[in-house]
């Protein structure tokens, strides 16, 4: 991995650990303020019904695989209480719940899923696509690989920040759960049905493969989608492709709580971060230091007596050994 990807990497991580350590508060963020719908869609039924209600994440895109139902939960933006349907039950059915519907699939094929209150309504198209119980088997085995996709220097725990260790390796053909679900060993980023439910298959091919979501959707990490996009382009055969897409849109619907673990905070006693502070105190998990060799200004330091002192640190702090202006990007 060359010098600038570490950079990235790290600025990035610095900014999403001091994120995570202030609380998601900022709200000079423009990334926060992109709209919710990641397809970019609006509610606007295609056959023209009038109405302002807007589903979330429409369009919508789902699966139909046998054996493995696939269920999304939807909500209107602001509202509960409406009652929705379906155009084509024989393609989807929706049951009404507390916050919304959870739509059932039945086949491949679309659907007009509906929501109306008493004085309103909005409608959003569904697109359902068939695959075979072997293309779902094949994600699976993708999805959670014995190899991980991050593998650390010795004696480092698997986080995104190892990364930034000339001594650690990404292996693009490793596990998505490595960073990926509750059971991850780092980051713990859920995909849930409902929350990729706004990107079309392409889409879902574009983010794990080339690292890059559609133009309007948002960063649910507070790392910067250049960082992302630089480690998020994963190996992925043509049948995993098609798999990974199966796996993802049938996992049980959960609700996705803000439990990002970036195995990297800020060391306690350190400062509060500054935006574009390079001198961040980062510690592991564990409150241990975290340095990176070849990187300046990164770690090493002993935070608790104010930080300043980079030179009291166990980095041997090689400065100029990895200066990134000679990296040229
Ligand atoms: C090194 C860690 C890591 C690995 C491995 C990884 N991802 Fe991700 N993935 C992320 C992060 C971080 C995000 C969140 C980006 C953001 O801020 O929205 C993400 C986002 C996604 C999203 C978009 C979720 C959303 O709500 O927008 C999908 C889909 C996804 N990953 C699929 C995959 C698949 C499939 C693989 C394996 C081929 C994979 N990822 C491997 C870290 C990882």
């Amino acid at each position: 991995m060359t010098n600038s990807i570490r950079l990235a990497l790290l600025l990035g991580l610095q900014l999403a650990a001091g994120a995570a350590f202030t609380g998601c508060g900022s709200d000079s963020d423009p990334e926060m303020d992109a709209p919710a719908n990641p397809g970019g869609g609006g509610a606007k039924d295609p056959a023209g019904q009038a109405g302002t209600l807007q589903i979330l994440n429409a369009p919508l895109y789902s699966a139909f695989v046998e054996g493995h139902e696939a269920t999304l939960p939807v909500t209107v933006k602001g509202v509960k209480g409406a009652k929705f349907s379906s155009s084509d039950t024989s393609v989807a059915i929706v049951t009404d719940t507390a916050d919304g519907a959870t739509i059932t699939i039945k086949k491949d094929g679309s659907t007009t899923i509906t929501a109306k209150t008493d004085d309103d309504s909005g409608s959003a198209k569904l697109t359902v696509t068939k695959f075979t119980e072997a293309q779902w088997t094949l994600g699976e085995a993708r999805y959670s690989k014995a190899e991980l996709a991050i593998v650390p220097a010795p004696g480092e725990a698997v986080s995104l920040l190892a990364l930034a260790n000339p001594a650690a390796k990404r292996d693009a053909a490793g596990a998505c759960n490595t960073c990926h679900t509750a059971q991850a060993k780092t980051l713990k980023i859920e995909n849930t049905p409902t929350q990729i439910a706004g990107y079309s298959d392409q889409d879902l091919i574009t983010i794990f493969t080339k690292g890059m979501k559609p133009p309007a959707a948002e960063m649910k990490s507070r790392i910067p989608p250049i960082a992302w996009g630089m480690f998020h382009a994963w190996e992925v055969t043509e049948e995993e492709k098609a798999g990974l897409i199966a796996y993802l849109r049938t996992q049980p619907p959960k609700a996705n709580p803000a439990m990002i673990d970036y195995g990297v905070t800020l060391c306690p006693g350190a400062p509060p971060p500054m935006l574009g502070d390079t001198m961040i105190m980062l510690c592991d998990n564990n409150g241990k230091p975290v340095s990176i060799p070849g990187l300046p200004g990164a770690g090493g330091g002993t935070p608790s007596t104010g930080g300043a002192d980079a030179g009291s640190g166990t980095s041997t702090s090689t400065a100029d050994a990895g200066a990134p202006a000679a990296d040229g990007g």
